[in-house]
């Protein structure tokens, strides 16, 4: 298949680029690098001896996305592009929405009128809300006490899918609801580049084990779980680049919806701990008050994943530590070194 890739120079982009053309697909990526770098996708050719075809565009201007995907010829997409910080959303609303939002209506118009119909959509756990039961699977409740911009982008583009299926019944569209994803390529050449402070945990100890930041803040450690701290599914992001081929090659027609987690939860300080494995050292960090929105536990069932698409975790949290470390050590300043 020749699948397009939106925001294909991202963190889950990169690494689905670069198993999608190991798989013997082409690659297309489409990019405005707002929160990505060319180099990225230099990378992934390197890694793979390929070429990819690269175009800079902003998906969310219809002109643009017109200019930028009319003449190319593709038989799928995976649409990654968004913005994808939880607090940034919060303070930033209307930007989150119009940009998330816009894309992908664009992206929609543009494959009807061009007659491609399959659609591969990177949604979030974070649709489910605050966990009703545990593990979840798909048919737990979504868009129900979402507690930021940025997941309700996600859940309401889950809708919009839906509904523009109804309407146009060719489109075969696969929702993936990603649970926490980490880690990098073995090779540690292409990994997660977080521009500024990052969120996100296991970036965070990075840059601690690396020195660029003093200590972990553990976000709380009351909740009610085998430590009082967070627990979550974190999935290397190598097996989550192949859930995307399973979901390309496998899912039934119509929208089908997956998660992609690894059923087993982990806490803060498991994560921690895993993480110093990998670079042979005790990291510093200090327990501070819990993240607002944050729930005390999330945990995946994916055994439709594993049914339907014939795909299931191969990684460890150990294996993601160590090539988290790999990429953070050998680049310390990410892509902009
Ligand atoms: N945490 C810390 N310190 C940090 C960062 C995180 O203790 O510096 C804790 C959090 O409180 C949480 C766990 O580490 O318990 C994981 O936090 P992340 O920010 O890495 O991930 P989240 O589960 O909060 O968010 C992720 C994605 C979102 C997505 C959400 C879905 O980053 O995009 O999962 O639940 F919406």
């Amino acid at each position: 298949m020749r699948v397009l890739l939106t925001g294909g120079a991202g963190y889950i982009g990169s690494h689905t680029a670069l198993v999608l053309t190991e798989r013997g697909h082409e690659v297309l990526v489409v990019d405005n690098f707002s929160n990505s770098s060319p180099e990225s996708v230099r990378r992934v050719e390197q890694l793979t001896n390929a070429s990819i075809e690269l175009i800079e565009a902003d998906l969310a201007d219809p002109e643009q996305a017109k200019r930028a995907l009319e003449p190319l010829e593709f038989d799928a997409v995976v649409h990654f592009a968004g913005l994808k910080a939880v607090g940034e959303s919060t303070e930033q609303p209307a930007r989150y929405y119009r940009t998330n939002i816009d894309s992908t209506l664009n992206l929609l118009d543009i494959m009807r009128a061009k007659g491609v119909t399959k659609l591969v959509f990177s949604s979030s756990a974070t649709v489910y809300g605050d966990p009703q039961y545990l593990p979840q699977d798909e048919l737990h409740q979504t868009g129900v006490g979402v507690t930021n911009p940025y997941g309700w982008t996600k859940a309401m583009i889950e809708q919009i899918i839906r509904d523009v299926q109804v309407a146009w019944p060719e489109l075969n569209a696969v929702i993936l609801r990603y649970f926490n994803p980490v880690g990098a390529h073995p090779s540690g050449r292409i990994g997660e580049d977080p521009a500024g402070i990052p969120n996100n945990l296991m970036p965070f100890i990075a840059q601690v084990a690396v020195g660029k930041r003093e200590k972990l803040m553990v976000f709380g450690d009351a909740y009610e779980t085998s430590d009082g701290t967070g627990v979550r599914d974190y999935i290397h992001v190598m097996d989550l680049a192949e859930g995307h081929v399973a979901a390309l090659e496998q899912a039934p027609s119509g929208v089908s919806t997956y998660n992609l987690g690894s059923g087993k939860g982990s806490s803060v300080l498991e994560v921690l701990r895993a993480f110093e494995k990998a670079v042979g050292r005790e990291l510093p960090y200090e327990i501070t008050a819990a993240r607002a929105g944050d729930v005390a536990e999330m945990v995946a069932d994916p055994a439709k994943a594993n049914r339907e698409l014939g795909w299931a975790v191969k990684r460890t949290l150990d294996e993601a530590c160590a090539d988290a470390w790999a990429w953070q050590s050998a680049n310390p300043d990410g892509y902009g070194a």
